[in-house]
């Protein structure tokens, strides 16, 4: 019996080398952001003093950078990786995505949910909303690097702004020396920050629910399905009883 189940199943190959680097170095990431990031968020009753509020804030900044290096790499792979790493893959959300989550939820319904070989429907729509919620820590974060700790790429924008343009207060200015800004522009500029950092907050809980959610949508198919997709994130393969309807020809 086991070995007859061994002949019908068949390995593919579906995630290439830089999305499986990529995958790995993002959760790496995130967890170093989300870890220091939580710290901010609480630095009040954590006791983190100001000069400890800019270490924690240049830290993610830095580890921000490998984040924003990596994502910024798997937004160009979308174009050039295999047909799973695409974005025309994994933002395939034309008519036909209808069809396949209804036949999607009506397989898993009656317990034999058709094989992908790639993202199921609803994986698919998970990967687009992590994407975006990525990008969006991504673009607001770099933002208030530039506006918080005076750090690029925006940085250098961000304290002539604050100083008028004055070269001895530029010399001076620090995150967290006043006396070398000019009031009236540095209040304008925080009103310009002030949606960003909301921003920055709002996508940041989201991303919590959305990994937390991913995370058990990975471990609730693979312990249904049995199709190797944890490991597939590894060695990039996945082991399907069935031709998966979304395979390359
Ligand atoms: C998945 C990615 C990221 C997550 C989950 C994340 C999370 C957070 C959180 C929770 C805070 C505290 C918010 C607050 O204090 O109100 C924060 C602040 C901050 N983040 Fe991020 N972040 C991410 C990416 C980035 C990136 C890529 C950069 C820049 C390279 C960055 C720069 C900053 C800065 C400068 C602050 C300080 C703002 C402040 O607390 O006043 N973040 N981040």
């Amino acid at each position: 019996m086991e070995e007859k189940n061994t002949q019908t199943l068949r390995e593919v190959t579906v995630w290439d080398r830089s999305t499986r680097w990529f995958h790995w170095i993002n959760v790496l990431s995130i967890i170093g952001l989300m870890f220091v990031g939580i710290a901010l968020l609480n630095g009040k009753s954590l006791g983190v003093s100001p000069e400890g509020k800019v270490l924690l804030k240049t830290v993610h900044v830095y580890i921000g950078y490998a984040f924003a290096l990596n994502l910024a790499w798997r937004i160009v792979w979308g174009f050039l990786g295999n047909h799973y790493a695409r974005w025309t893959t994994t933002f395939a959300f034309g008519r036909r995505y209808i069809l396949r989550v209804r036949d999607y939820l009506a397989g898993v319904r009656g317990g034999r949910p058709p094989a992908y070989a790639g993202h199921n429907p609803l994986g698919q729509l998970m990967v687009a909303a992590l994407f975006i919620l990525l990008s969006v820590q991504l673009v607001t974060g770099l933002v208030l690097a530039g506006t918080d700790v005076y750090m690029p790429p925006f940085g250098g924008y961000f304290a002539e702004w604050v100083t008028g343009g004055d070269a001895e207060r530029m010399a001076a200015l620090t995150p967290l020396n006043k006396e070398a800004v000019v009031a009236g522009a540095y209040a304008e500029m925080r009103e310009f920050r002030s949606p960003f950092i909301e921003t920055h907050e709002a996508a940041f809980y989201l991303l919590l629910a959305a990994i937390l959610l991913h995370v058990a949508a990975v471990v609730v198919t693979e312990l249904r399905e049995r199709s190797g997709l944890i490991s597939a994130m590894i060695n990039g393969r996945k082991v399907l009883a069935e031709r998966p309807v979304d395979e390359r020809a």
